[in-house]
């Protein structure tokens, strides 16, 4: 039976988080994330509804109206919970996904779970999608959802959108479930990437694990009659305006001004935000910045290093072992480069809220994002977003999406301790004309290339491919040796 809304987005996670207020009551605000605000404009327009996890085990609310939004709550157990999200999405596929930088556990418990609720999630989105209504499915944790949803419901318009990497063919081949990922994802009509080389792996992964022909981003399903499904990238970004809005006003700006007072005037504020997640490359870092102050290259008196670790999946296994390494880390550096007046690593086990967060890139000379992996990093384009004075120089790992856009940052190969450090210094030294013009590059192409952009690019390639559901000819490529 066919719901109201002619737009279903379906996430992991609601948009909106559950808060106390001052008077004892709960009530429900819009949480942090950039794929809400993306989503806003055209939810609010187009009668949409969000089907996602409010967050803890039990009993699911009731749908309900939040900023516009119609939610629809979707309920887990302490087991699946534990098997679905916390071992499956991220004990198995998030490393995976994330060029084994952990070894990923494969387990057949997390595996039926993993089914059992994508099965719920799509029930749900059928029941509120309209006839012919669009239903765009979100990231790693719902990946079979596309094609349960078509079982369900052949009228609709299925998008995927994969926020993480699409690894390697010869990596993504461990999975013992890969050609059940597949078909899940084959189920929608377009599936949305980070980065070229993500749907390219995808494309690949359809050829070597399913034999199908595919080829230049579709790929064609002669057991349905032909259809083609289309892989293609689409990188993600941030509401540029707002935060770059948010850091210009007078309370964002004093309190940057208050933090570097804080941080006892250092001529250099360098700065990492991060989930505390292993695939962000948070040793490394510190790592380079220990043997910078080692070796005397930059002095501990002149310089302070601020690491904001936002907690996160603590219960994971590789997640508590992070933390560990991390805080024996912090603790050794400033053990051995701390005196009583100033301390070498500020490191902050908390999140904040978004005014902190704009603070802090504002007060921050160096901007530090070292990760392994990384679908796109949307720390990197915040921190641009934030450097209205077009000040401040950021430091890009290559393994993100992110550095495919920014030819403008430092880019670096974290795993090379010695290029990091070298690349550290640079920044410190770097000309304020320099990083002035390599600033407004950046800013430039994130003001063009904002969430809302990539929102419409998304739903417009959906459209005209689901529109149609041509069918073009399409080769049946061999795949090179
Ligand atoms: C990444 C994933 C998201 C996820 C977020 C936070 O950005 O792509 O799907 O929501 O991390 O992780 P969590 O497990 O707390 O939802």
């Amino acid at each position: 039976m066919a719901g109201d809304y002619d737009l279903v987005v379906v996430a992991n996670r609601l948009p909106v988080d559950r808060v106390t207020e001052a008077d004892g009551t709960t009530a429900w605000r819009r949480s942090p994330g950039g794929l809400v605000t993306a989503l806003e404009p055209v939810m609010q327009r187009e009668d949409g509804a969000w089907v996602g996890w409010a967050g803890s085990p039990g009993d699911p609310p009731e749908p309900f109206d939040a900023e516009g939004v119609r939610c629809v709550p979707i309920g887990l157990s302490e087991t699946e919970v534990e098997e679905y999200y916390e071992g499956f999405s991220n004990g198995t596929l998030w490393p995976l996904y994330h060029d084994v930088i952990v070894a990923p556990d494969y387990h057949r418990r997390w595996w039926e779970s993993y089914v059992r609720v994508n099965r719920r999630f799509a029930e749900r989105a059928a029941e509120q999608a309209a006839e012919r209504a669009t239903v765009w499915v979100q990231d790693y944790q719902l990946q079979l959802v596309p094609q349960m949803l078509r079982e369900l419901r052949p009228d609709l318009h299925i998008g995927f959108f994969n926020h993480i990497p699409f690894p390697p063919f010869e990596i993504f081949a461990q999975l013992p479930w890969r050609a059940a990922i597949i078909d899940g994802l084959l189920g929608a009509d377009l599936v949305g990437f980070q980065r070229a080389a993500d749907a390219a792996n995808f494309t690949r992964a359809c050829r070597r694990a399913k034999g199908l022909p595919a080829r230049s981003g579709r790929i064609r399903l002669d057991a349905e009659g032909g259809r083609e499904v289309r892989a293609a990238s689409f990188p993600i970004s941030i509401d540029f305006r707002a935060l770059s809005d948010l850091a210009q006003t007078e309370g964002v700006k004093a309190r940057a001004a208050e933090i570097r007072r804080d941080l006892g005037d250092p001529q250099f504020v360098l700065l990492g935000i991060d989930r505390l997640d292993y695939t962000k490359g948070i040793p490394h870092r510190l790592k380079a910045f220990e043997e910078l102050l080692a070796d005397e290259k930059v002095q501990a008196s002149e310089a302070a290093l601020v690491q904001v670790a936002t907690p996160s999946r603590e219960r994971v296994e590789q997640y508590v072992q992070l933390r560990q390494d991390v805080e024996v880390i912090v603790g050794r550096i400033n053990g051995t480069h701390s005196t009583i007046a100033h301390r070498a690593v500020h490191y902050l086990h908390h999140s904040y809220d978004k005014e902190e967060m704009a603070a802090l890139f504002l007060a921050a000379d160096v901007m530090l994002v070292t990760a392994l992996r990384d679908g796109m990093n949307l720390v990197a384009k915040e921190y641009v977003a934030a450097r209205h004075d077009e000040r401040g120089v950021l430091v890009l790992s290559e393994f993100t999406g992110a550095a495919d856009e920014f030819g403008q940052a430092l880019l670096v190969n974290p795993h090379d301790i010695d290029g990091l450090k070298e690349t550290v210094v640079r920044a410190l030294r770097m000309s304020p004309r320099e990083a002035g013009r390599r600033m407004r590059a950046l800013r430039r192409r994130v003001q063009e290339h904002d969430v809302q952009r990539w929102a419409t690019t998304f739903l417009q390639a959906l459209e005209e491919h689901a529109g149609t559901r041509g069918i073009e000819s399409v080769d049946r490529a061999e795949d090179p040796a």
